[in-house]
């Protein structure tokens, strides 16, 4: 890799994530991008091969706490200037606290809002002080202010993602890092329906928008993919 700008993609095989590697590498970045099999990530290994050289696709289970830590530990002197931690998952298909096993709660708020924290926290000595940015795919789902109702368990779990973002903002005063909350749009990939009304492209090429005029704001930010600020 080069001596262009490094960012970090976790959960980068499809969807959103495969679509910010995309934008990353059109606006001249390199990329580590993680896929929890990546001998079966085989449009992330496409993209790599386009771009030879320029992208690291990596092993990372977001449900492993050991594998999470030992990945972290692996970066260890390399310095990332963002980081997007995009690996998510909806959860059980009645949505229901009602109907909750404790076995799917535990899987869902691990994967999408401990396991997201604890890397981050992991990850923040890798960052690049000044202008890193450590970025979350949230939801507005996660907004208490907008919540109108349904799909429960998965806005419990975005909920519980931008509260311990913000704890996590709290420890990262004193670094000059940025931190933001991001909602990707309503997007068409197997997470959100072939209805969704936005491209992967446009959500992807938004979020890296983002993130990068965010660069040296050192705020704690919740915006969408287009920019605008979403209510807490
Ligand atoms: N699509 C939307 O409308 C929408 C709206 C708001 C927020 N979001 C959020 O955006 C993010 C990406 O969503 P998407 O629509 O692109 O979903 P997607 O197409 O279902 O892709 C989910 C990604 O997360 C990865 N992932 C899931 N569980 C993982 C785990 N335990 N460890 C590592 N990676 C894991 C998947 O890897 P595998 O292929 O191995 O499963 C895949 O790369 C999620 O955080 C989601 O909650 C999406």
């Amino acid at each position: 890799m080069a001596d262009r700008p490094l960012a970090l993609v976790v959960g980068a095989n499809r969807g959103i994530g495969l679509g910010v590697v995309s934008a990353f590498l059109a606006r001249e970045w390199d990329v580590i991008a993680t896929a929890r099999a990546p001998d079966a990530a085989k449009d992330l290994q496409a993209l790599a091969a386009r771009n030879p050289g320029r992208v690291e696709i990596r092993a990372l289970d977001m449900s492993d706490a050991a594998g999470i830590d030992g990945f972290a530990a692996s970066l260890a002197g390399r310095t990332l200037d963002a980081i997007l931690v995009n690996a998510g998952v909806a959860g059980p298909a009645h949505r229901s606290a009602n109907a909750a096993t404790v076995e799917e709660t535990g899987e869902l708020m691990f994967v999408n809002a401990i396991a997201p924290i604890r890397l981050g926290r992991l990850l923040l000595k890798s960052l690049k002080s000044g202008s890193g940015v450590l970025g979350y795919t949230s939801s507005v789902m996660g907004s208490v202010a907008l919540n109108a109702g349904g799909h429960e368990l998965y806005r419990a779990s975005k909920a519980a993602l931008n509260s311990l973002s913000r704890g996590l903002f709290a420890e990262m005063r004193g670094r000059n890092l940025t931190l933001l909350t991001l909602h990707p749009g309503w997007v068409r990939t197997d997470m959100g329906g072939s209805g969704a009304p936005v491209r992967v492209e446009e959500s992807a090429r938004g979020l890296v928008d983002v993130i990068l005029k965010s660069s040296g704001s050192r705020r704690h930010a919740f915006l969408d993919y287009q920019g605008k600020e979403i209510a807490w």
